[in-house]
């Protein structure tokens, strides 16, 4: 605004000189005159003095007192008794041949406004500051307060209390959000220590039997009054126990390494239909030895995401029980489909035999590690081969269904996310 100011001051001195120039001292004593007259509130100020500074034209009687000069410009009051009080002015002076001019503003209202602003801008900047910490303050302290609590909680999981949970307060802001990143997490973490404790569980109380035995037939086969024909046979049989152990430890393993979950992005697509054709392969020498009929059934193309080697781990055991539990003669069926269920598509990888089948009630059951149902107790086994299959399910999001195959059981896993790369109608 005083630049402004300056500026028409400016261009009317321009203007003026402009007319001394070309009219002389007394044209310019008129003008100036003349423009001091149309003033009234002395809003604007001409002053012409002679060279001995002694007013000759304009509104203001004496050249003012107390002036200020900042570069070519002056500053300097006046009494106005009209508006009660004193005015300020900025104004130039220049010098002529036969003269001096002064011309000034009333900036009074300008500085009065910018003190106003100035008074504004520090009472607000002053109420920000003080309104700043105070929200600082609370905010730092809400922010502690969250992440005290996520740190007790911590630090009662760390003293053991593994069930614990960090509190989620349903804001859904980035403190809830890393709370429920961290349960997540302590859940996983959870899941997979109780995994190992099941499999050491196992361990413990399901191979404690076959080890002892293990070690009583060694114990006889060491005994000095034994002849070797016998002790050969007590290695041969000591032997195939440790097979059957070394059997126990590697499904029990391959259980834990489903449960725990593996790393999705290690995972492949499958194609069931080639799973099933090798599992087939695998398989069909040993169903032509117990005169059973093998047949395969798949579509070519259904694929889903997961891990081969555990997917045909799960096949092969449901294979293994339909032979083993299936009377000489029976018929079994793989088969690879792909439906729809509820306007979805799905893909159905199926084992059927013609044998007993179990139970509605014993399904169920079945499922869980080390469970035999009564009648296979004379066939080698150690109850762990649904266990597995169940967790392969459940590790590829599968479902695992026992059916009726009257007679026989059908065993189905369900895949609700196929990939799709069959062709249409194919
Ligand atoms: N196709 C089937 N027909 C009839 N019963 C079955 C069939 N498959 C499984 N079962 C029953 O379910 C039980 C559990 O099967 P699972 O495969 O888990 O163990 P297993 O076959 O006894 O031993 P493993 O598979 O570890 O060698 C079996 O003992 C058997 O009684
Ligand atoms: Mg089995």
């Amino acid at each position: 605004m005083e630049r402004q100011t300056e500026e028409t001051i400016e261009a009317e001195l321009t203007g003026l000189r402009e007319q001394y120039r070309d009219l002389g001292i007394f044209g310019l004593r008129r003008i100036i005159a003349q423009r001091g007259a149309e003033e009234e509130q002395l809003a604007s100020i001409y002053l012409l003095t002679n060279r001995l500074g002694e007013p000759i034209a304009g509104n203001l009687l004496t050249w003012p007192t107390d002036v200020e000069t900042v570069s070519n410009r002056i500053r300097f009051s006046l009494d106005d008794p009209d508006r009660s009080g004193t005015r300020r002015y900025l104004g130039r002076s220049v010098e002529l041949d036969q003269g001096y001019l002064l011309v000034a503003r009333d900036i009074e209202d300008k500085l009065r406004t910018q003190a106003l602003l100035v008074n504004a801008i520090a009472l607000g900047s002053g109420l920000m500051l003080v309104f700043g910490v105070i929200g600082g303050f609370v905010m730092s302290r809400w922010m502690l307060t969250r992440i005290e609590s996520i740190n007790r909680a911590t630090g009662q999981i760390m003293a053991g209390d593994l069930g614990r949970r960090i509190a989620v307060d349903g804001s859904g802001d980035e403190f809830d959000e890393l709370a429920a990143n961290l349960n997540a997490m302590l859940e996983r973490i959870e899941r997979l220590l109780a995994g190992m404790r099941e499999v050491t569980d196992n361990i413990a109380h399901d191979l404690r039997t076959p080890l002892t035995r293990l070690r009583s037939r060694l114990e006889v086969a060491l005994m000095k009054d034994i002849d070797p024909s016998s002790t050969r046979q007590l290695l041969e049989e000591t032997a195939a126990d440790a097979e059957g152990l070394i059997a126990t430890f590697n499904a029990l393993m391959n259980i834990a390494r489903a449960e725990a979950g593996e790393q999705r992005a290690s995972w492949e697509l499958v194609d069931l239909g080639e799973l099933a054709q090798d599992i087939f392969d695998l398989y069909e020498p040993l169903a032509e030895e117990r005169d059973m009929r093998l047949a395969l059934e798949s579509t070519a193309g259904i694929k889903v995401a997961g891990n081969r080697q555990m997917l045909a781990q799960a096949l092969a055991n449901l294979i293994d029980n339909a032979i083993k539990y299936t009377p000489e003669g029976g018929r079994i069926a793989l088969s690879v489909a792909q439906t729809r269920e509820q306007a979805r598509r799905i893909a159905r990888l199926t084992v059927t035999d013609n044998g007993p089948g179990i139970p509605v009630e014993l399904r169920g059951k079945a499922l869980e590690r080390f469970v035999r149902l009564e009648p296979e107790r004379h066939t080698p086994g150690n109850g762990l081969g649904l266990s597995l299959v169940s967790a392969v399910a459940k590790l590829h999001d599968a479902r695992l269904e026992l059916a009726d195959n009257n007679p026989g059981l059908r065993v189905s896993l369900v895949f609700e996310r196929p990939v799709d790369t069959a062709p249409p109608g194919g």
